[in-house]
């Protein structure tokens, strides 16, 4: 029998659609994988020997299957064209002006590749969402389909396949999900699609594990995901405050409630705050979908995660500075670590770039390490105003802040003459620094605040460093100084 898929086509070459198709052409040397962008420098890099995303493992499975039945290319209009099954992972930011900004997500992007795939259609196709979008997306994007196809005999089928994998771990994740999703209509048409994309995944994954849903099910699915496990984060943050004001500590409370089975013990770290391109967005988007049925109450409801999120970061910030005599003031800060988690060089997001803002805005000099992102990165999400920071004396505070923002290329060199360190990513190799030899070249007395508890905190203690591990008794040294 012919196989049901000979070719794929995947529209955005980004985070989520490159490791995604690099996974399944491994995995289904059978089909031919295609990759497209309209960013030429991305192609480029996916390309060469240096990928333009930084993923544990992907080098190894890009060169596998790359050129045997994976390829990079920015002819869109080709690949598309030819491609029995059409995976869209193009970027859905949050708006930022117009209605629903701030919450709703923008899908310029999006509509811009339906409009593609429905001009060089000329053969039935399957057009798989990958990319988070509010929920009746898929209803949308079927008559932007329909209507801009010349050709009255092309089918579209428009599946959800949401993605689950995480950053840091996607190889990981896309070789061994905990199940892929696949929601479509109840037609026999749409069930053979389902059906197509189900045998795409079986190559590798086994067929308990592929579940199935209707479109808004498995939408809605993707949001409530993301939602839940941000609202874990923001419900340890939130007794991590309690933990500091009370004497507890809140690596023992989360242990102790993640022996429940029913609670579980997976992502109940305390933190600075959650960041990634995911969380906060989904949020956003599931409020204001909210919000537009008239469920205002569920709307708040799933609102205070993100204002729980916002306070742990500003509480970070009011910690440091108050455990400083309350001033900042032209002092060298250093910051471990500038990407939303381990094992990425991602931004989006980050903590990183709001306890950084807010320390400058103090006027500190703060003097950033990090592994793997970039010194342009760095300084680019320092002067991108968030749009409340959108005032008149916005380009004033703007000179400023870059002024006081320096990117180093070892820990040491950021330490030196600092006054503090800001642990703010929870990167392996801060564990195993020299402390002693870094708190001999700073400021007395020198001050550690490790907003992800990865450090050796007695140790620290030991050496002579005044130490704020977040989440647990504070030392006498930094109750707040008015
Ligand atoms: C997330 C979802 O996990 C993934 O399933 C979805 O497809 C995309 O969004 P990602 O954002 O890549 O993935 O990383 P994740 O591991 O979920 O971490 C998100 C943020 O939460 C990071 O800033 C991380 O540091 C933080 N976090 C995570 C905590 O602060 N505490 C925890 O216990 C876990
Ligand atoms: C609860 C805790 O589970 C237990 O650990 C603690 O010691 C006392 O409080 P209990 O109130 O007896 O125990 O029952 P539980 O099974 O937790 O159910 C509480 C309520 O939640 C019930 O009304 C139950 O119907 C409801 N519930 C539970 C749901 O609506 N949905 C669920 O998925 C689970
Ligand atoms: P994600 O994390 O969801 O993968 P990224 O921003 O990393 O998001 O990747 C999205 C990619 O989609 C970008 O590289 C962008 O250039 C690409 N893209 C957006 N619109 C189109 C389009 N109409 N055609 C081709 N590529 C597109």
């Amino acid at each position: 029998a012919t196989p049901p898929v000979k070719k794929i086509a995947c529209i955005g070459a980004g985070y989520v659609g490159g490791p995604t198709m690099a996974v399944i052409a491994l995995n289904s040397p059978d089909i031919e994988v295609v990759v497209v962008d309209i960013n030429e420098e991305r192609i480029k890099a996916w390309n060469s020997e240096t990928l333009p995303i930084y993923e544990p493992g992907l080098d190894e499975v890009v060169k596998a299957a790359r050129g045997r039945n994976l390829f990079f290319s920015t002819d869109t209009k080709k690949h598309v064209g030819e491609a029995d099954i059409v995976f869209v992972s193009v970027n859905t930011p949050t708006k930022t002006t117009g209605i629903g900004a701030g919450k709703a997500a923008d899908l310029t992007y999006w509509e811009g590749a339906a409009r593609l795939i429905a001009s060089v259609s000329t053969s039935s196709k399957i057009v798989v969402e990958k990319s988070t979008v509010p929920v009746k997306t898929a209803e949308a994007i079927g008559k932007v389909l329909k209507r801009n196809c010349s050709d009255p005999s092309v089918n579209f089928e428009i599946l959800s396949n949401p993605e689950f994998l995480a950053e840091g771990t996607a190889i990981e994740d896309l070789q061994k999900p905990d199940r892929v999703l696949i929601g479509g209509v109840d037609t026999p048409s749409g069930q053979a699609a389902v059906a197509a994309l189900k045998w795409v995944y079986n190559h590798w994954i086994p067929v308990e594990r592929i579940l199935t849903a209707n479109l808004w099910s498995a939408e809605l699915a993707k949001l409530t995901a993301n939602a839940f496990l941000a609202q874990r984060i923001s419900s340890i943050n939130s007794i991590s405050a309690l933990c500091e004001a009370s004497g507890a500590n809140v690596q023992q409370v989360a242990h102790a409630i993640g022996t429940d089975t029913r609670i579980g013990n997976k992502f109940l770290s305390a933190s600075v705050g959650f960041g990634g391109s995911c969380f906060q967005k989904d949020i956003l988007n599931l409020c204001y979908v909210c919000e537009t049925l008239g469920l205002r109450e569920v709307a708040d409801y799933w609102h205070a995660v993100v204002t729980m999120n916002d306070y742990q970061k500003q509480r970070f910030v009011e910690r440091v500075i108050g455990s400083m005599f309350n001033t900042v003031s032209n002092k060298k800060i250093a910051i471990f670590g500038f990407a939303f988690k381990k094992d990425t060089g991602d931004t989006r997001e980050t903590p990183a770039i709001d306890v950084c803002k807010g320390l400058v805005r103090d006027n500190a000099k703060v003097a950033v390490y990090d592994p793997k992102v970039t010194s342009e990165q760095i300084f680019r999400d320092m002067s991108t105003p968030k749009f409340e920071w959108d005032r008149p004396d916005y380009s004033r505070s703007h000179t400023r802040l870059l002024d006081n923002v320096q990117v180093c290329a070892t820990p040491e060199s950021a330490a030196e003459g600092a006054h503090a360190i800001c642990v703010l990513t929870e990167w392996d190799c801060f564990k195993h620094y020299d402390y002693a030899a870094i708190y001999e070249k700073m400021t007395k007395p020198a001050f550690i605040f490790d907003g992800r508890n990865v450090l050796d905190h007695d140790k620290l203690r030991e050496i002579g460093f005044i130490t704020y591990a977040l989440g647990k008794p504070l030392d006498p040294f930094l109750q707040k100084v008015y």
